[in-house]
Protein backbone atom coordinates (compact mmCIF):
# COMPACT_ATOMS: atom_id res chain seq x y z
CA UNK A 1 0.00 0.00 0.00
CA UNK A 2 1.50 3.35 -0.89
CA UNK A 3 2.38 5.47 2.63
CA UNK A 4 -0.58 7.94 1.62
CA UNK A 5 -3.66 5.49 1.04
CA UNK A 6 -2.19 3.13 3.77
CA UNK A 7 -3.44 5.98 6.36
CA UNK A 8 -6.57 6.54 4.89
CA UNK A 9 -8.14 2.97 4.32
CA UNK A 10 -8.17 -0.02 6.82
CA UNK A 11 -8.78 -3.07 4.27
CA UNK A 12 -10.52 -5.88 6.79
CA UNK A 13 -13.29 -8.98 6.21
CA UNK A 14 -16.88 -8.15 6.07
CA UNK A 15 -19.05 -8.84 9.52
CA UNK A 16 -22.32 -9.27 8.81
CA UNK A 17 -23.58 -7.62 11.57
CA UNK A 18 -21.90 -4.66 11.38
CA UNK A 19 -21.83 -4.44 7.23
CA UNK A 20 -24.90 -5.84 5.78
CA UNK A 21 -26.94 -2.57 4.88
CA UNK A 22 -24.07 -0.26 4.14
CA UNK A 23 -22.27 -3.03 1.73
CA UNK A 24 -26.04 -2.96 0.06
CA UNK A 25 -26.30 0.75 -0.03
CA UNK A 26 -22.62 1.00 -1.44
CA UNK A 27 -23.60 -1.82 -4.35
CA UNK A 28 -26.62 -0.51 -5.28
CA UNK A 29 -24.99 3.39 -5.66
CA UNK A 30 -21.78 1.98 -7.96
CA UNK A 31 -22.96 2.24 -11.45
CA UNK A 32 -21.59 -0.33 -13.78
CA UNK A 33 -19.82 1.12 -16.23
CA UNK A 34 -19.82 4.44 -17.72
CA UNK A 35 -23.25 5.16 -20.00
CA UNK A 36 -24.28 8.78 -19.08
CA UNK A 37 -27.91 7.56 -20.01
CA UNK A 38 -28.37 4.60 -18.25
CA UNK A 39 -27.10 3.32 -15.24
CA UNK A 40 -27.27 -0.01 -14.16
CA UNK A 41 -27.31 -1.10 -10.57
CA UNK A 42 -27.35 -4.60 -9.21
CA UNK A 43 -29.27 -5.43 -5.86
CA UNK A 44 -28.56 -8.52 -4.00
CA UNK A 45 -31.78 -8.54 -1.94
CA UNK A 46 -30.08 -8.11 1.35
CA UNK A 47 -27.36 -10.81 0.97
CA UNK A 48 -24.54 -9.65 -0.22
CA UNK A 49 -22.57 -13.02 -0.05
CA UNK A 50 -24.85 -14.34 -2.42
CA UNK A 51 -22.67 -14.36 -5.54
CA UNK A 52 -20.21 -16.67 -3.62
CA UNK A 53 -22.18 -18.79 -1.04
CA UNK A 54 -22.34 -21.33 -3.64
CA UNK A 55 -18.63 -22.06 -2.69
CA UNK A 56 -17.27 -22.96 0.65
CA UNK A 57 -14.11 -21.48 0.16
CA UNK A 58 -14.86 -17.71 0.11
CA UNK A 59 -13.97 -14.15 1.72
CA UNK A 60 -15.83 -10.61 1.20
CA UNK A 61 -13.49 -7.68 1.91
CA UNK A 62 -14.73 -3.63 3.01
CA UNK A 63 -12.33 -0.76 2.55
CA UNK A 64 -12.78 1.54 5.25
CA UNK A 65 -11.71 5.00 5.73
CA UNK A 66 -9.71 5.73 9.01
CA UNK A 67 -10.71 8.92 9.62
CA UNK A 68 -14.97 8.22 9.96
CA UNK A 69 -15.02 4.38 9.52
CA UNK A 70 -17.03 5.20 6.74
CA UNK A 71 -17.16 2.07 4.06
CA UNK A 72 -15.98 3.14 0.94
CA UNK A 73 -15.33 -0.57 -1.12
CA UNK A 74 -16.03 -4.05 -1.61
CA UNK A 75 -14.74 -6.60 -3.25
CA UNK A 76 -15.32 -10.93 -2.93
CA UNK A 77 -13.45 -13.61 -3.54
CA UNK A 78 -13.63 -17.48 -4.06
CA UNK A 79 -11.66 -20.89 -4.58
CA UNK A 80 -12.98 -23.33 -6.79
CA UNK A 81 -11.63 -26.12 -8.33
CA UNK A 82 -11.69 -26.83 -12.08
CA UNK A 83 -10.46 -29.29 -14.72
CA UNK A 84 -8.84 -28.44 -17.88
CA UNK A 85 -8.30 -29.68 -21.36
CA UNK A 86 -4.69 -28.78 -20.70
CA UNK A 87 -3.09 -31.84 -18.63
CA UNK A 88 -3.80 -31.18 -14.95
CA UNK A 89 -7.43 -32.02 -13.65
CA UNK A 90 -7.50 -30.71 -10.31
CA UNK A 91 -6.54 -26.84 -10.59
CA UNK A 92 -7.57 -24.33 -7.51
CA UNK A 93 -8.63 -21.00 -9.36
CA UNK A 94 -9.48 -17.98 -7.06
CA UNK A 95 -11.78 -15.91 -8.62
CA UNK A 96 -12.05 -12.31 -8.06
CA UNK A 97 -15.67 -10.71 -8.38
CA UNK A 98 -17.88 -7.54 -7.54
CA UNK A 99 -15.07 -5.16 -6.90
CA UNK A 100 -16.78 -1.76 -6.16
CA UNK A 101 -15.40 1.27 -5.33
CA UNK A 102 -17.32 4.60 -4.22
CA UNK A 103 -17.80 6.78 -7.06
CA UNK A 104 -16.94 9.40 -4.26
CA UNK A 105 -13.38 7.71 -3.60
CA UNK A 106 -12.20 6.62 -7.18
CA UNK A 107 -8.46 7.30 -8.27
CA UNK A 108 -7.36 7.01 -5.15
CA UNK A 109 -6.03 3.72 -4.96
CA UNK A 110 -8.77 2.11 -3.04
CA UNK A 111 -9.58 -0.48 -6.01
CA UNK A 112 -5.93 -1.44 -6.20
CA UNK A 113 -5.51 -2.35 -2.36
CA UNK A 114 -8.57 -4.17 -2.27
CA UNK A 115 -7.86 -6.19 -5.35
CA UNK A 116 -4.07 -6.85 -3.50
CA UNK A 117 -5.83 -7.84 -0.04
CA UNK A 118 -8.34 -10.33 -2.15
CA UNK A 119 -5.06 -12.26 -3.88
CA UNK A 120 -3.40 -12.33 -0.64
CA UNK A 121 -6.15 -14.10 0.59
CA UNK A 122 -6.86 -16.52 -2.26
CA UNK A 123 -2.82 -17.07 -2.14
CA UNK A 124 -2.99 -18.23 1.25
CA UNK A 125 -5.66 -20.11 0.76
CA UNK A 126 -4.15 -22.37 -1.72
CA UNK A 127 -4.89 -20.94 -5.29
CA UNK A 128 -2.68 -21.99 -8.34
CA UNK A 129 -4.11 -18.85 -10.15
CA UNK A 130 -6.01 -16.16 -9.69
CA UNK A 131 -8.84 -14.84 -12.36
CA UNK A 132 -11.22 -12.40 -12.90
CA UNK A 133 -13.83 -11.51 -15.72
CA UNK A 134 -14.54 -7.92 -17.03
CA UNK A 135 -16.73 -6.41 -20.07
CA UNK A 136 -14.23 -5.70 -22.93
CA UNK A 137 -14.97 -2.02 -22.62
CA UNK A 138 -14.48 -1.78 -19.22
CA UNK A 139 -11.70 0.69 -19.18
CA UNK A 140 -11.10 1.29 -15.21
CA UNK A 141 -11.07 -2.67 -14.69
CA UNK A 142 -8.85 -3.65 -17.60
CA UNK A 143 -6.29 -1.18 -16.57
CA UNK A 144 -6.26 -1.99 -13.06
CA UNK A 145 -5.57 -5.82 -13.88
CA UNK A 146 -3.62 -5.40 -16.54
CA UNK A 147 -1.38 -2.62 -15.73
CA UNK A 148 -1.08 -2.65 -12.19
CA UNK A 149 -1.63 -6.40 -11.12
CA UNK A 150 -0.12 -8.33 -14.12
CA UNK A 151 -2.98 -10.32 -15.57
CA UNK A 152 -3.11 -11.41 -18.66
CA UNK A 153 -6.33 -12.38 -20.96
CA UNK A 154 -6.65 -16.10 -21.42
CA UNK A 155 -9.92 -16.24 -23.58
CA UNK A 156 -12.81 -14.31 -24.81
CA UNK A 157 -16.27 -14.56 -24.71
CA UNK A 158 -19.85 -13.63 -26.13
CA UNK A 159 -22.55 -12.89 -23.80
CA UNK A 160 -26.17 -13.30 -25.62
CA UNK A 161 -28.85 -11.35 -24.07
CA UNK A 162 -32.68 -11.84 -25.19
CA UNK A 163 -35.08 -9.85 -23.69
CA UNK A 164 -37.72 -12.48 -22.31
CA UNK A 165 -40.56 -10.63 -23.81
CA UNK A 166 -39.31 -10.81 -27.48
CA UNK A 167 -38.72 -14.45 -27.54
CA UNK A 168 -36.96 -16.15 -30.54
CA UNK A 169 -39.64 -17.20 -32.94
CA UNK A 170 -40.84 -21.07 -33.39
CA UNK A 171 -40.67 -23.68 -30.92
CA UNK A 172 -40.71 -26.19 -34.24
CA UNK A 173 -43.60 -29.04 -34.23
CA UNK A 174 -40.50 -31.49 -34.76
CA UNK A 175 -38.19 -30.86 -32.28
CA UNK A 176 -38.79 -32.60 -28.49
CA UNK A 177 -37.53 -30.91 -25.88
CA UNK A 178 -37.08 -33.20 -22.57
CA UNK A 179 -36.15 -33.16 -18.96
CA UNK A 180 -33.26 -35.13 -18.10
CA UNK A 181 -32.92 -36.64 -14.42
CA UNK A 182 -30.26 -35.09 -12.65
CA UNK A 183 -27.89 -38.55 -12.56
CA UNK A 184 -27.99 -38.61 -16.12
CA UNK A 185 -27.43 -34.89 -16.51
CA UNK A 186 -24.23 -35.15 -14.19
CA UNK A 187 -23.16 -38.42 -16.29
CA UNK A 188 -24.01 -36.63 -19.84
CA UNK A 189 -21.55 -33.37 -18.60
CA UNK A 190 -18.76 -35.90 -17.22
CA UNK A 191 -18.42 -37.73 -19.99
CA UNK A 192 -18.32 -34.51 -23.19
CA UNK A 193 -17.15 -31.87 -20.72
CA UNK A 194 -13.42 -33.67 -21.71
CA UNK A 195 -13.63 -31.28 -24.83
CA UNK A 196 -13.83 -28.37 -23.04
CA UNK A 197 -10.61 -26.13 -21.92
CA UNK A 198 -11.71 -25.31 -18.24
CA UNK A 199 -14.30 -27.27 -17.07
CA UNK A 200 -16.23 -27.59 -13.15
CA UNK A 201 -14.64 -30.67 -11.20
CA UNK A 202 -18.31 -30.30 -9.22
CA UNK A 203 -21.33 -29.96 -12.03
CA UNK A 204 -23.10 -32.24 -9.71
CA UNK A 205 -22.91 -29.54 -6.89
CA UNK A 206 -23.94 -26.89 -9.63
CA UNK A 207 -27.09 -29.13 -10.47
CA UNK A 208 -28.35 -29.71 -7.28
CA UNK A 209 -28.19 -26.06 -6.23
CA UNK A 210 -31.48 -25.14 -5.61
CA UNK A 211 -31.12 -22.04 -8.34
CA UNK A 212 -30.54 -25.01 -11.14
CA UNK A 213 -34.11 -25.59 -12.57
CA UNK A 214 -33.36 -28.63 -14.52
CA UNK A 215 -31.22 -30.11 -17.65
CA UNK A 216 -32.74 -30.86 -20.53
CA UNK A 217 -31.74 -32.66 -24.13
CA UNK A 218 -33.49 -31.11 -27.93
CA UNK A 219 -33.34 -33.42 -30.77
CA UNK A 220 -36.08 -34.07 -33.66
CA UNK A 221 -38.87 -36.13 -33.08
CA UNK A 222 -38.13 -38.23 -36.01
CA UNK A 223 -35.50 -40.23 -34.27
CA UNK A 224 -35.95 -41.79 -31.03
CA UNK A 225 -33.86 -41.63 -27.89
CA UNK A 226 -35.00 -44.74 -26.26
CA UNK A 227 -32.08 -45.24 -23.92
CA UNK A 228 -33.33 -42.14 -22.19
CA UNK A 229 -36.59 -43.93 -20.82
CA UNK A 230 -35.38 -47.67 -20.28
CA UNK A 231 -33.85 -48.51 -17.30
CA UNK A 232 -30.45 -48.76 -18.78
CA UNK A 233 -26.91 -47.41 -17.42
CA UNK A 234 -25.96 -44.09 -17.87
CA UNK A 235 -23.31 -45.25 -20.52
CA UNK A 236 -25.82 -46.41 -23.21
CA UNK A 237 -27.38 -42.54 -23.34
CA UNK A 238 -24.37 -41.68 -24.61
CA UNK A 239 -23.13 -44.52 -27.09
CA UNK A 240 -27.48 -44.69 -28.60
CA UNK A 241 -27.46 -40.80 -29.25
CA UNK A 242 -29.90 -39.23 -32.06
CA UNK A 243 -27.90 -37.80 -35.01
CA UNK A 244 -28.43 -34.26 -33.93
CA UNK A 245 -29.01 -33.51 -30.33
CA UNK A 246 -28.18 -30.47 -28.05
CA UNK A 247 -28.35 -30.32 -24.36
CA UNK A 248 -28.82 -27.54 -21.76
CA UNK A 249 -29.06 -26.36 -18.21
CA UNK A 250 -30.92 -23.13 -16.74
CA UNK A 251 -30.06 -21.51 -13.47
CA UNK A 252 -33.06 -18.85 -12.15
CA UNK A 253 -30.68 -15.64 -10.96
CA UNK A 254 -34.42 -14.38 -9.77
CA UNK A 255 -33.55 -15.75 -7.10
CA UNK A 256 -30.50 -14.42 -5.71
CA UNK A 257 -30.41 -11.01 -7.48
CA UNK A 258 -31.81 -8.17 -9.62
CA UNK A 259 -30.64 -5.58 -11.55
CA UNK A 260 -31.87 -2.08 -11.57
CA UNK A 261 -32.06 0.27 -14.36
CA UNK A 262 -32.35 3.74 -13.69
CA UNK A 263 -32.37 6.28 -16.57
CA UNK A 264 -31.00 9.70 -16.37
CA UNK A 265 -32.65 12.44 -18.26
CA UNK A 266 -33.40 10.60 -21.83
CA UNK A 267 -36.13 8.21 -20.48
CA UNK A 268 -36.50 5.94 -24.25
CA UNK A 269 -33.71 6.04 -25.75
CA UNK A 270 -32.49 2.24 -26.23
CA UNK A 271 -29.14 1.01 -24.51
CA UNK A 272 -26.35 1.22 -26.95
CA UNK A 273 -23.37 1.52 -24.43
CA UNK A 274 -21.47 -1.82 -23.06
CA UNK A 275 -21.10 -1.95 -19.16
CA UNK A 276 -18.51 -4.45 -16.79
CA UNK A 277 -18.78 -8.00 -15.62
CA UNK A 278 -21.14 -10.59 -15.46
CA UNK A 279 -24.45 -9.39 -13.77
CA UNK A 280 -21.82 -6.53 -13.85
CA UNK A 281 -21.82 -7.03 -17.34
CA UNK A 282 -25.13 -7.85 -19.21
CA UNK A 283 -27.47 -5.31 -19.80
CA UNK A 284 -26.68 -2.07 -20.97
CA UNK A 285 -26.87 -3.78 -24.31
CA UNK A 286 -30.20 -4.37 -24.49
CA UNK A 287 -31.79 -2.97 -27.55
CA UNK A 288 -34.97 -2.41 -26.31
CA UNK A 289 -36.43 0.61 -24.96
CA UNK A 290 -36.43 1.38 -20.83
CA UNK A 291 -40.11 -0.54 -20.45
CA UNK A 292 -41.84 0.33 -17.81
CA UNK A 293 -41.77 -2.73 -16.13
CA UNK A 294 -37.33 -2.63 -16.32
CA UNK A 295 -37.18 0.42 -14.05
CA UNK A 296 -38.31 -2.05 -11.48
CA UNK A 297 -35.46 -4.50 -10.45
CA UNK A 298 -35.95 -7.89 -12.62
CA UNK A 299 -34.23 -10.71 -13.04
CA UNK A 300 -32.99 -13.07 -15.55
CA UNK A 301 -32.74 -16.59 -16.41
CA UNK A 302 -29.11 -18.18 -17.37
CA UNK A 303 -28.62 -20.74 -20.19
CA UNK A 304 -25.87 -22.53 -19.52
CA UNK A 305 -24.12 -25.79 -20.21
CA UNK A 306 -24.88 -25.30 -23.93
CA UNK A 307 -24.13 -28.78 -25.82
CA UNK A 308 -24.16 -30.70 -29.24
CA UNK A 309 -23.75 -32.80 -31.76
CA UNK A 310 -24.87 -33.21 -35.10
CA UNK A 311 -25.17 -31.37 -38.41
CA UNK A 312 -28.70 -29.77 -37.16
CA UNK A 313 -27.95 -27.68 -34.28
CA UNK A 314 -28.81 -24.48 -35.82
CA UNK A 315 -32.62 -25.22 -35.71
CA UNK A 316 -32.23 -27.28 -31.87
CA UNK A 317 -30.65 -24.12 -30.81
CA UNK A 318 -33.73 -22.18 -31.83
CA UNK A 319 -35.68 -24.15 -30.03
CA UNK A 320 -33.49 -23.74 -26.73
CA UNK A 321 -33.77 -20.63 -26.50
CA UNK A 322 -37.88 -20.47 -27.38
CA UNK A 323 -37.98 -23.01 -24.75
CA UNK A 324 -36.83 -20.67 -22.69
CA UNK A 325 -38.45 -17.86 -23.04
CA UNK A 326 -41.51 -19.73 -22.33
CA UNK A 327 -40.02 -21.13 -19.02
CA UNK A 328 -39.61 -17.35 -18.10
CA UNK A 329 -43.40 -16.27 -18.59
CA UNK A 330 -43.64 -18.12 -14.89
CA UNK A 331 -40.86 -16.88 -13.61
CA UNK A 332 -41.33 -14.28 -11.32
CA UNK A 333 -39.76 -10.28 -12.35
CA UNK A 334 -38.16 -12.29 -15.44
CA UNK A 335 -37.41 -10.15 -17.89
CA UNK A 336 -34.37 -11.71 -19.47
CA UNK A 337 -32.96 -15.11 -21.35
CA UNK A 338 -28.60 -14.76 -21.02
CA UNK A 339 -26.05 -17.02 -22.17
CA UNK A 340 -22.69 -17.05 -22.90
CA UNK A 341 -20.18 -18.86 -24.71
CA UNK A 342 -16.52 -18.98 -25.14
CA UNK A 343 -15.63 -17.75 -28.72
CA UNK A 344 -14.45 -20.73 -29.85
CA UNK A 345 -17.14 -22.79 -28.76
CA UNK A 346 -17.97 -24.82 -31.32
CA UNK A 347 -22.27 -23.74 -30.58
CA UNK A 348 -21.15 -20.04 -31.06
CA UNK A 349 -22.47 -20.01 -34.36
CA UNK A 350 -25.69 -21.72 -34.06
CA UNK A 351 -26.76 -18.90 -31.37
CA UNK A 352 -30.24 -17.24 -32.87
CA UNK A 353 -29.37 -14.52 -34.92
CA UNK A 354 -32.71 -12.48 -33.93
CA UNK A 355 -32.77 -8.58 -33.91
CA UNK A 356 -33.38 -8.45 -30.28
CA UNK A 357 -30.91 -10.90 -29.01
CA UNK A 358 -27.50 -8.32 -28.10
CA UNK A 359 -23.55 -9.40 -27.80
CA UNK A 360 -21.50 -7.95 -25.09
CA UNK A 361 -17.41 -9.09 -25.64
CA UNK A 362 -16.54 -10.56 -22.06
CA UNK A 363 -13.31 -10.75 -21.10
CA UNK A 364 -11.58 -13.32 -18.48
CA UNK A 365 -8.10 -12.65 -16.81
CA UNK A 366 -5.65 -14.76 -15.62
CA UNK A 367 -2.30 -15.05 -13.45
CA UNK A 368 -0.38 -17.76 -12.26
CA UNK A 369 0.40 -17.97 -8.63
CA UNK A 370 1.40 -21.30 -6.93
CA UNK A 371 2.73 -24.37 -8.75
CA UNK A 372 0.47 -27.27 -9.15
CA UNK A 373 1.61 -30.29 -6.69
CA UNK A 374 2.60 -33.57 -8.14
CA UNK A 375 1.70 -31.95 -12.07
CA UNK A 376 4.10 -31.69 -14.41
CA UNK A 377 1.91 -30.05 -17.14
CA UNK A 378 0.83 -26.68 -16.92
CA UNK A 379 -2.66 -26.27 -16.97
CA UNK A 380 -3.17 -23.30 -18.49
CA UNK A 381 -0.06 -22.02 -20.70
CA UNK A 382 0.42 -17.88 -19.83
CA UNK A 383 -0.40 -15.97 -22.76
CA UNK A 384 -1.81 -18.96 -24.55
CA UNK A 385 -5.51 -17.91 -25.75
CA UNK A 386 -8.59 -20.47 -25.02
CA UNK A 387 -12.15 -20.57 -26.52
CA UNK A 388 -14.14 -23.26 -25.36
CA UNK A 389 -14.35 -22.61 -21.68
CA UNK A 390 -17.80 -23.71 -19.30
CA UNK A 391 -19.10 -20.84 -18.28
CA UNK A 392 -20.14 -21.51 -14.19
CA UNK A 393 -23.79 -19.79 -13.83
CA UNK A 394 -22.35 -19.02 -10.19
CA UNK A 395 -19.75 -16.65 -11.18
CA UNK A 396 -22.73 -14.97 -13.44
C1 LIG B 1 -12.84 -0.40 -11.28
C2 LIG B 1 -12.84 0.33 -9.93
C3 LIG B 1 -13.07 -0.69 -8.84
C4 LIG B 1 -11.45 0.97 -9.76
O1 LIG B 1 -11.36 1.47 -8.43
P1 LIG B 1 -10.39 2.67 -8.03
O2 LIG B 1 -10.31 2.71 -6.56
O3 LIG B 1 -10.83 3.91 -8.71
O4 LIG B 1 -9.02 2.17 -8.66
P2 LIG B 1 -7.57 2.68 -8.24
O5 LIG B 1 -7.62 4.09 -7.80
O6 LIG B 1 -6.96 1.70 -7.32
O7 LIG B 1 -6.82 2.61 -9.64
C5 LIG B 1 -5.77 1.71 -9.91
C6 LIG B 1 -5.46 1.76 -11.39
O8 LIG B 1 -6.58 1.30 -12.15
C7 LIG B 1 -6.66 2.03 -13.38
N1 LIG B 1 -7.90 2.85 -13.38
C8 LIG B 1 -8.77 3.02 -12.37
N2 LIG B 1 -9.81 3.79 -12.78
C9 LIG B 1 -9.57 4.12 -14.06
C10 LIG B 1 -10.28 4.87 -15.01
N3 LIG B 1 -11.45 5.48 -14.71
N4 LIG B 1 -9.76 4.99 -16.26
C11 LIG B 1 -8.61 4.39 -16.59
N5 LIG B 1 -7.87 3.65 -15.72
C12 LIG B 1 -8.35 3.51 -14.47
C13 LIG B 1 -5.46 2.93 -13.40
O9 LIG B 1 -4.39 2.18 -14.00
C14 LIG B 1 -5.20 3.16 -11.93
O10 LIG B 1 -3.88 3.52 -11.65
P3 LIG B 1 -3.48 5.10 -11.70
O11 LIG B 1 -4.50 5.82 -10.91
O12 LIG B 1 -2.11 5.09 -11.10
O13 LIG B 1 -3.51 5.47 -13.15
C15 LIG B 1 -13.92 1.44 -9.87
O14 LIG B 1 -13.79 2.25 -11.01
C16 LIG B 1 -15.35 0.92 -9.81
O15 LIG B 1 -15.87 0.62 -8.74
N6 LIG B 1 -16.01 0.81 -10.98
C17 LIG B 1 -17.41 0.32 -11.06
C18 LIG B 1 -17.52 -1.18 -10.83
C19 LIG B 1 -16.64 -1.96 -11.76
O16 LIG B 1 -16.57 -1.73 -12.95
N7 LIG B 1 -15.94 -2.97 -11.16
C20 LIG B 1 -15.02 -3.82 -11.86
C21 LIG B 1 -15.66 -5.11 -12.15
S1 LIG B 1 -14.46 -6.28 -12.73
Amino acid sequence: MSGSIENKVVIREYNEDRDIKVVGKLERKCEIGSNKEVSIFTNMMGDPLSRIRFYPVHVMLVAELRENGELVGVVKGCIKCVGTRFGASYVRLGCILGLRVSPRHRRMGIGLELVKSVEEWLIGNGAHYTFLATEKNNVASTNLFTSKCNYVNFTSLVIFVQPASLPVKGLSQDIKIEKLQTDQAIYLYNNKFKSKDIYPTDVDAILKEKLSIGTWVSYFKEEEWISLHSNERNEDIITRTPSSWAMFSIWNSCEAYKLHIRKSHHPFKFFHATLSHARDKIFPCLKFPICHSLQKPFGFLFLFGLYGEGERLQELMKSIWSFASRLAENVKDCKVIISELGVSDPLIEHVPQESSMSFINDLWYLKKVNDIADDSEEPVVMGQVTGNVFVDPRDF
